[in-house]
């Protein structure tokens, strides 16, 4: 049996316990949502005064030279990069996931003309679905289209018309993660080329892009990476595919020279094709500044934390009536999950929001999914013993059973 102060003792021997103390968090919450939204660095705080104070309201225009604006999407790629295991040059911040999907399938579609097939699983993120579906009505299903199968069975539908396979690292709901490098590998076998969704993973745990030869790669700024709500995206492209074809949202801020005005587009050099208009310098600033809460961390140890966690949290859970009642939709081996856990309860929604009524912050997922993130940067062990306690409490008190719940919010 867990004690409470053998949790305490896990907290005081936790090397990145000290982390916490760099973001701003609510005494009144336990926060295990970081999957979702990412906590609010303090860095990002003082790097939006100044962005908004000296940069904005004194130093207005001239910041965009004076401060770097202009170099902020290639500089904010770069401290991306080590962090998914991509060597220099190859990452760049921009847009959004789904956007940056649609640059990237393009570019695969042009890469692969005579493959019409985009293979996917049918429990991917919808809009990695979506944007296949989107793209394909535009160019018509003989030049690409989607095709769903079951996240096991990717590797054996692979054949000489699939173009590209479009997988999350880690589903947003399951969490379970997939093996990055074997099926990489059995794609390029079949010709075919591998784009990865990492809005999961990245910031969660060691990611090797290189290493894994992944063709193509997005993720997003809001989740581990703690860029605050709406934060731009990334795009990664392997060197041996950048300018060998055009991605096709040429915004001015992808050409070469974009103050030469020329009314012929030019791409810039390597990943600077990718980016496309204006980009929004006060989120970008933000993650740039939350994204230095990563220069000393060991991703090995923010791993070996994040599923110490994840399995504290199937510990308590044992020790409370809602363990016969909570099915477990996440691997149960540990080292076949993300940051996160899910369960599929009946009341799911209802247990969320009443667990959030007692300070614990989760989510609910369609259909009746509840979902438990660890953002090992800034969770204790003590949160999770706390969280475990509160969601007792709200089992006892059948509070996940009032009538306030059958209505959803927008965002749930
Ligand atoms: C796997 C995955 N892909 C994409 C997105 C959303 O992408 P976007 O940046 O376009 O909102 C999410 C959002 O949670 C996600 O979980």
């Amino acid at each position: 049996m867990i004690t409470r102060e053998a949790v305490s003792e896990l907290d005081r021997l936790d090397p990145l316990a000290l982390q916490r103390d760099a973001f701003v968090l609510p005494r009144d919450k336990i926060y295990l949502d970081g999957n979702s939204l990412g906590a609010l660095p303090r860095a990002v705080v003082a790097r939006m005064q100044d962005t908004l104070q000296q940069q904005w309201g004194t130093d207005l225009i001239s910041s965009w030279n004076q401060h770097g604006w202009i170099d902020l999407p290639l500089a904010v790629g770069e401290k991306i990069a080590p962090l998914v295991g991509a060597g220099p040059g190859q990452v760049i911040c921009t847009d959004s996931i789904s956007v940056n999907l649609f640059k990237l399938l393009s570019v695969v579609s042009m890469l692969r003309p005579d493959r019409p097939l985009v293979l996917s699983a049918a429990d991917n993120f919808p809009t990695d679905l979506y944007m296949v579906q989107g793209l394909s009505a535009l160019l018509g299903e003989q030049r690409l289209r989607l095709v769903q199968v079951a996240e096991a069975e990717i590797t054996d539908a692979l054949n000489e018309q699939v173009a590209a396979v479009l997988l999350s690292h880690v589903n947003f709901r399951t969490g379970r993660i997939l093996p990055m490098a074997e099926i990489t590998t059995a794609t390029q076998a079949a010709g075919a080329l591998a784009v990865w969704d990492l809005a999961h993973s990245a910031g969660a745990m060691p990611v090797a892009l290189d290493q894994c030869q992944v063709d193509f790669a997005v993720g997003c700024g809001y989740k581990f990476f703690n860029g605050g709500p709406g934060a731009p995206a990334w795009v990664y492209a392997a060197s041996r595919h950048q300018n060998s074809v055009q991605q096709p949202l040429s915004g001015w801020m992808g050409h070469r020279v974009p103050f030469a005005f020329d009314p012929e587009y030019e791409a810039g050099p390597g990943m600077l094709q990718y980016l496309c208009g204006t980009p929004p310098i006060l989120s970008m600033a933000a993650l740039d500044a939350a994204l230095e809460q990563f220069a000393d961390v060991d991703m090995e140890a923010l791993r070996a934390k994040s599923v110490a966690l994840g399995t504290l949290f199937l510990e308590l859970l044992q020790k409370t009536e809602l363990a016969a009642e909570l099915r477990l939709l996440s691997p149960s081996a540990s080292e076949q999950r993300g940051s996160q856990l899910a369960f599929s309860h009946p009341q799911a929604y209802g247990l969320v929001q009443a667990w959030i009524e007692r300070g614990v912050v989760a989510d609910f997922r369609e259909p009746d999914v509840l979902r438990v993130g660890f953002a090992p940067l800034y969770n204790s062990y003590g949160d999770i013993w706390q969280a475990l306690e509160a969601l007792r409490e709200v089992v006892a008190e059948r509070e996940h059973l009032d009538s306030r719940w059958r209505e959803r919010q927008k965002v749930t």
